[in-house]
C-alpha cells in the first residue's frame, strides 16, 4: 500500500501511525508528493512501487485542491499505469469553482472559493467519461447523491438528501 501526501500530511499520519502502533506496517510505504511540482512516477518508483504491475489507485477528496495542471500531470502518470488497473476519484461539480451554482452551501463556498481560494478544479459528471477517456482509461460508473441515497441512506431507513457537489468517478485502465 503507498499512501501519497504532501510532504506535511505524510508527516503526520507517520507520526500518528507511529503513536497508535508503534512503528510503521512494512506493508504500507508512506511517499511525500506534492502534485504541483513532484513527479508522481519517479517518487512512487523511489518508495518501491512498481509500474508493470496492477494497481488500484483511490484518489479521494483531492483533485478540488489541485489546478487543472496538476489534475492533468498525474492523469498523465495514470495513462502509463498496467492495463486493468482501476481508479476511485473524486470530483466536485465545476459551477462551484465558478461560483455560479453553490449547491445550498454558502458557508463551504466562503470556505473554499472565498479569500483563500482553496478549491481550484472542478468537473461535470457528464464530461467525466471524455475527460478520462483522453488518458486511456474507460468510465465504468460514478455516484452521486441519488446513489448515496439508493445505496446508504434509504437501506438505513432515514430520511435524508445528499448533496450534490462532489461526486465519485470509478474508471478502468484499457
Ligand atoms: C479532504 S483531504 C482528503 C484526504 C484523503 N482522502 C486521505 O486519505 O488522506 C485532501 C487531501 O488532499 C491533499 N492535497 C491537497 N493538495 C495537494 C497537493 N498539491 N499534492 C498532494 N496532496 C494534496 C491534502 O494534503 C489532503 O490530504
Amino acid at each position: 500500500m503507498f499512501e501519497v501526501d504532501l510532504p506535511i500530511n505524510i508527516a503526520r499520519k507517520e507520526a500518528l501511525v507511529r503513536r497508535a502502533l508503534g512503528g510503521q506496517p512494512a506493508s504500507v510505504h508512506l511517499v511525500p508528493v506534492d502534485f504541483e511540482r513532484d513527479e508522481l512516477a519517479a517518487e512512487l518508483a523511489k518508495h518501491g512501487h512498481r509500474a508493470e504491475g496492477r494497481t488500484f489507485f483511490i484518489w479521494e477528496g483531492v483533485t478540488q485542491y489541485l489546478t487543472e495542471d496538476a489534475v492533468r500531470a498525474t492523469f498523465s502518470y495514470l495513462q502509463g499505469a498496467a492495463s486493468g488497473s482501476r481508479l476511485v476519484f473524486t470530483y466536485v461539480q465545476r459551477d462551484f469553482i465558478d461560483g455560479t451554482n453553490l449547491y445550498g452551501s454558502k458557508s463551504a463556498y466562503r470556505k473554499f472559493r472565498g479569500k483563500r481560494q482553496i478549491w481550484h478544479f472542478g468537473l461535470y459528471p457528464d464530461e467525466v467519461a471524455d475527460f478520462v477517456a483522453e488518458y486511456d482509461w474507460q468510465l465504468v460508473e460514478q455516484a452521486g447523491p441519488d446513489y448515496f441515497v439508493r445505496h446508504y441512506i434509504a437501506p438505513a431507513g432515514r430520511n435524508l438528501t445528499a448533496s450534490n457537489l462532489e461526486w465519485s468517478a470509478y474508471a478502468e485502465k484499457a
